[in-house]
């Protein structure tokens, strides 16, 4: 008999919980949800579990505050750790969370050696590479998840400004997941017409700052914490990618030696996604004004990487 998929997802507040239920949901993968907090990975997974018969889905939930249920993990999703609060960059969150990653990933390695790492926590890109670090997996089995989340809100407001189905647009966005991320105009469709055919400037200029800001913008608005439909549901089509072999090409942080010209540091490049894990780093052409942007973008996560020694 053929054997289930089987995820973990560790970290089981709002962007781990609602990973596990996107998984359940597409009946991706049998699902352990692991935190710190006891009870709470218990409940979320059998609240799931319950509504597995309303639904139609056949997959295994199981709560834990321990990793000896994740063993034999395929893929392992990492979201622990502090989410932004008002105010707060993603900067702000890296000592805390980086010693939450670090000793999140040495479980994670004892009890799933061979598993795929799609790291979510925040300051994303560093915290990839404390991952990749601690692990010591192939740098093919340690991805950071930002790229599809910072395209899919690129996508959703061009798809609004143009006023056509969001399945007609495409967008990327390069480089580090902050402030100085990388929104390519140049690069995004619609129906494959660039959008800079389609939009004027300055509304493409408008759109560039909102994708930009658009984690700061639904954490002003929520107030108690970040975003969590569209970041759980980009890790998990980077999971399905994966699981499926569907070598779909993603916009991930990846570690780089040299593409780019950006050596040993994580950064959001466009990659193909496969059984594999990272199959090819694709190098699209820039043009001065890109690549320079995307030097900054790669010298603010070596700031972060710097302070950490790592
Ligand atoms: P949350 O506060 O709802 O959940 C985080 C969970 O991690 C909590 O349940 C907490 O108990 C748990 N946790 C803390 N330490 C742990 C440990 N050592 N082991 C296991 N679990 C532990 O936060 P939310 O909204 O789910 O965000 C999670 C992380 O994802 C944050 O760092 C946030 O900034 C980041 N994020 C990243 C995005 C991206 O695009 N890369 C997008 C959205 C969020
Ligand atoms: C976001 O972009 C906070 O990184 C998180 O929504």
């Amino acid at each position: 008999m053929a054997r289930r998929n089987k995820v973990t997802v560790v970290g089981a507040g709002n962007v781990g919980a609602t990973a596990a239920h996107w998984i359940a949901s597409k009946e991706l993968a049998d699902v352990v949800l692991v935190d710190i907090v006891e009870g709470v990975p218990q409940g979320k997974a059998l609240d799931l579990a319950q509504a597995a018969p309303i639904d139609g889905f056949d997959v295994k939930l199981v709560g834990a505050n321990n990793y000896e249920e994740t063993a034999g993990s395929d893929v392992v999703i990492i979201t622990a750790g502090l989410p932004r609060k008002p105010g707060m960059s993603r900067d702000d969150l890296l000592k805390t969370n980086s010693d939450i990653v670090g000793s999140v990933t040495d479980q994670v390695a004892k009890y799933s050696p061979d598993s795929f790492l799609i790291i979510v926590s925040n300051p994303l890109d560093a915290m990839a590479q404390v991952a990749f670090r601690r692990s010591g997996f192939p740098k093919s089995r340690v991805i950071g998840m930002a790229g599809v989340l910072d395209s899919a809100r690129m996508r959703c407001f061009l798809a609004e400004a143009l006023d056509v189905s969001v399945e007609n647009v495409t967008a990327f966005v390069l480089g580090g997941h902050g402030d100085t991320m990388v929104p390519l105009p140049r690069y995004s469709t619609c129906a494959g017409i660039p959008v800079t055919e389609l939009l004027p400037e300055d509304q493409l200029n408008k759109i560039i700052d909102r994708t930009a800001n658009g984690g700061a913008e639904i954490v002003g608005l929520l107030k108690t914490g970040s975003a969590f439909y569209a970041p759980s549901l980009g890790a998990v089509e980077m999971t399905e990618s994966i699981l499926k072999d569907k070598k779909k090409i993603l916009p991930c942080a990846v570690f780089l030696e040299g593409e780019y010209g950006i050596n040993d540091l994580f950064v959001g490049v466009p990659v193909k996604l496969g059984k594999n894990g990272v199959e090819q780093i694709i190098e699209i052409s820039l043009t001065n004004d890109e690549r320079s942007a995307l030097q900054k973008s790669a010298g603010a996560v070596q700031e972060l990487v710097d302070v950490l020694g790592i």
